[in-house]
């Protein structure tokens, strides 16, 4: 008998042979743009640590809008930097908010382009944790009181759908969110809007930059009584299935790198569409490398969404979308990895 018996190949032997066999195909349709809004007029202030990404005032949002729709983007995802914070993040449910504003601007502009709305208090609050700070009498620490908080949240939401907000995406990890925010969605008559749920967010080092972005680090303490251990694959089980439960309609993992086999799990026990966010830090690591020659930026970026596609994700949220939509829409067979 000849050998080898078999030659893997004989299937890469051309581009249009890998072409033909490539198994999936990342698109634009599946990526969402982050974008930072924040108060004033005029503002476009590039984030130190995330080069290529802006805080932007309201009246510099429609350019943005304009090129997202353009390249054929599907959705964005709006983070606030508001005015003002304190110890109950009144502005994150203001109907004048940052947020608020921004989602009927956005849906003035450009009706056709999904406009998803990050459900949190980190940035709203003056200690910057995600959910309301009670003092605990008996021991004296400050604690994170979960049943408080889902009020303030669902009251949040409901202000977010009614500015426009077509998907409602809770990043807070408190007990029970889904629930309560879908309770009063359903109250406020938005039944219609769905929840990207947040369903498992470790409490990772990868957000740094973000934090530093949206002001949003905590002031005391961290997140770990809310974020999940970064060691835990079947804890992560549990939370989507309650988030499932609870009425969920997508489920979030986050961050995807360091967490591609929560994506697999994800995708091979629940029905739901399932979201990768390709963090901060993520985008970061890259932007230095390639900064420095080190790698090549479009070559890792598209190997890591393509990663996230592979291991489950049926979207990806990234600071890199305006970017892999401008690569995918200049490339024929749409896969510019190839072309390199
Ligand atoms: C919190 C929130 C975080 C991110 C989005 N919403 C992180 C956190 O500080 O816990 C991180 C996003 C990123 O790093 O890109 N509401």
């Amino acid at each position: 008998m000849a050998f080898p018996v078999v030659r893997g190949r004989r299937l890469r032997s051309s581009a249009a042979m890998r072409n033909l066999v490539r198994e999936m195909q990342l698109t634009v349709n599946d990526l969402v743009h982050p974008i930072f809004v924040t108060v004033g007029e005029g503002v476009r202030e590039e984030i130190p640590s995330m080069p290529g990404v802006f805080h932007l005032s309201l009246d510099q949002l429609d350019a943005e809008i304009d090129e997202a729709v353009e390249l054929g983007l599907q959705a964005v995802l709006l983070f606030g930097v508001p005015a003002t914070k304190d110890a109950v993040g009144s502005s994150a449910y203001d109907e004048a908010g940052i947020v608020q504003q921004a989602i009927r601007r956005i849906k003035a502009r450009a009706p056709e382009l999904l406009v998803i709305a990050d459900t949190c208090l980190c940035q709203f609050t003056d200690h910057g944790h995600c959910g309301l700070v009670h003092r605990d009498e008996a021991t004296g620490r400050a604690v994170i009181d979960n049943d408080e908080s889902l009020k303030v949240l669902a009251r949040t939401a409901v202000s977010q759908a009614a500015a426009g907000a077509d998907i409602i995406a809770p990043s807070n990890m408190m007990d029970g969110y889904v629930q309560a925010i879908r309770a009063a969605l359903d109250e406020a008559g938005f039944e219609n809007t769905p929840i990207m749920a947040y369903s498992v967010k470790f409490a990772s080092a990868f957000y740094g930059p973000f934090r530093e972005a949206a002001h949003s680090a905590p002031q005391f303490g961290d997140r770990k009584t809310y974020q999940m251990d970064p060691a835990n694959g079947r804890e992560a089980l549990r939370e989507a299935e309650s988030d499932v439960l609870e009425g969920a309609d997508f489920l979030m993992v986050k961050p995807a790198l360091a967490y591609m086999d929560i994506i697999r799990m994800l995708k091979d026990r629940f029905d739901l569409p399932v979201v990768a966010y390709n963090v901060s830090g993520e985008y970061s690591m890259v932007k230095a490398a390639a900064a420095n020659g080190w790698i090549d930026e479009r070559a890792v970026v598209m190997e890591m969404l393509t990663g996230m596609k592979r291991a489950g994700a049926d979207i990806i949220l990234t600071y890199f979308s305006k970017d892999v939509a401008r690569w995918l829409n200049s490339s024929r067979n749409g896969c510019p990895s190839d072309s390199q």
